[in-house]
């Protein structure tokens, strides 16, 4: 793999041999869409597919009585919106707060029986494809001769059984079509690298990897632990990174999950934002980040892309992170074995900007009435951050090309100080696009 990364034309090559077969999804959090419609699900499901993502996990906790009427009106939405668009389900272990029977009503077995022939169930290899969130005390149940493939037949089973760490997923290797990696963020202060891929893609001995994609972590949610992992370059990096690991799936995580800032979809207020969350998510739509999706997973798949118009994308916490209090909030998790440390010492104080150019520019930044900050653009997507530096206002995001503006965007203002009522930081970022 190492050896590969060094021969760009190699690598090259061996994306376009699976390219016909590599698919994006994007993890839904059907908890979380309490007051869908099947029409809100068809719009869902239209703003995905103009991006080109090819389907949704659809992951489900058990119990939770809102699960069969959604998981009905999603199906009905795909359906009814044609070929072209699929879902599959992701059986959630321990966001429900208790295991999935494996059969009976109301199971495993009882949802992909009900749903696997479905012509909007996502198949691959022929065969319906299954994942998972954790469930590692149930792996049996998956086994070849196991309860739940001798009732569903052939499945393409790519579970995140992440907490085994792959070396221990390895022994598994029999039960499984793949593993799907939840290590997609960075532990403290530093970035994300392909490490954790490649660990995984190794241990894996050429089944498929499921490599994460997710543009932020902050979970903001009543009860339980509150906790950040450093967001900032990640959204640009993860997906630059695809083009190293070249998985043959990349699941974005989440369309959905408010409370852990980590969505991509639409914000619907009402009964979809998990309580605590939503003084931090008001206002914070991040649907500008799938503006850039078309490009990124061409580029991944190992499709020409045609870049037709200069665009940008930006975001940033609107105040410094010490500006508030934590609240209780802390950098990363220790229950997830890593050191806590202070958010202030895990977030980069600054705005982070990409910029996809259909030939040489210049990119203008202004953070309020501030100097102007210019960067040298190339064809093709660039990515840069600058550090907020004390100053305040609302940023000028410009791309220039022979003195002409081409576009420009003008993000929320930001501030030296909190404005939430709650005198709390807020680690959720704003999120905007032109
Ligand atoms: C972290 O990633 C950003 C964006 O890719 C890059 O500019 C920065 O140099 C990286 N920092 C380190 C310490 O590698």
């Amino acid at each position: 793999m190492r050896f590969l990364l060094k021969l760009p034309f190699a690598l090259g090559l061996l994306s376009q041999a699976v390219s016909a077969q590599k698919a994006v999804f994007a993890h839904v959090v059907v908890g979380n869409t309490a007051a869908h419609s099947q029409a809100t699900w068809a719009q869902d499901i239209q703003l995905a597919r103009n991006t080109g993502i090819d389907a949704f996990v659809l992951n489900i906790a058990y119990p939770d009585g809102n699960i069969p009427g959604q998981v009905a009106n999603a199906f009905a939405a795909a359906e009814a919106a044609g070929s072209g668009f699929k879902l599959f389900f992701a059986f959630d272990y321990l966001g429900g707060g208790q295991r999935w029977p494996s059969t009976g009503s109301n199971s495993v077995v009882s949802y992909l029986n009900q749903y696997k022939n479905s012509p909007a169930y996502f198949r691959y290899n022929n065969a319906p494809f299954v994942s998972t969130f954790e469930g590692v005390d149930d792996i049996n149940q998956w086994a070849e001769g196991g309860p739940i493939r001798s009732a569903v037949g052939a499945i393409y089973f790519v579970p995140d059984w992440s907490s085994l760490g792959p070396q221990n997923f390895a022994s598994h290797l029999n039960n499984v079509q793949g593993a799907f990696s939840w290590e997609m963020w960075p532990n403290g202060a530093s970035n994300k690298t392909t490490d954790s891929d490649f660990a995984w893609k190794g241990a894996i001995q050429g089944k498929s990897y499921m490599m994460g994609v997710s543009p932020w972590f902050f979970h903001s949610t009543n009860g339980g632990k509150k906790w950040v992992w450093r967001g900032d370059d990640l959204w640009a990096d993860r997906w630059a990174q695809t083009l190293q690991v070249n998985p043959e799936f990349v699941q974005i995580v989440t369309w959905n999950d408010f409370g852990e800032s980590m969505y991509v979809g639409p914000v619907r207020f009402g009964s979809e934002i998990a309580s605590g969350a939503e003084v931090y998510v008001d206002g914070q739509s991040h649907e500008s980040w799938l503006d850039f999706l078309p490009y990124y997973i061409a580029k991944y798949k190992g499709h020409p892309f045609d870049i037709t118009r200069d665009q940008m994308q930006y975001w940033y916490r609107t105040h410094p992170a010490a500006a508030g209090s934590t609240c209780g909030v802390v950098g990363n998790n220790a229950d997830q074995g890593q050191q806590e440390l202070s958010p202030n010492a895990v977030l980069q104080d600054g705005v982070f900007f990409s910029a996809l150019l259909s030939s040489p520019a210049e990119v203008h930044v202004q953070i309020g009435n501030n100097p102007v900050t210019v960067y040298s653009g190339n064809s093709g997507i660039n990515h840069w951050s600058q550090p907020f530096n004390g100053q305040t206002g609302a940023p000028k995001f410009s791309v220039v090309r022979g003195g002409s503006t081409t576009g420009s965007g003008t993000g929320k203002a930001i501030t030296a100080s909190t404005t939430l009522a709650n005198g709390c930081s807020n680690y959720n970022p704003w999120v905007g696009s032109f």
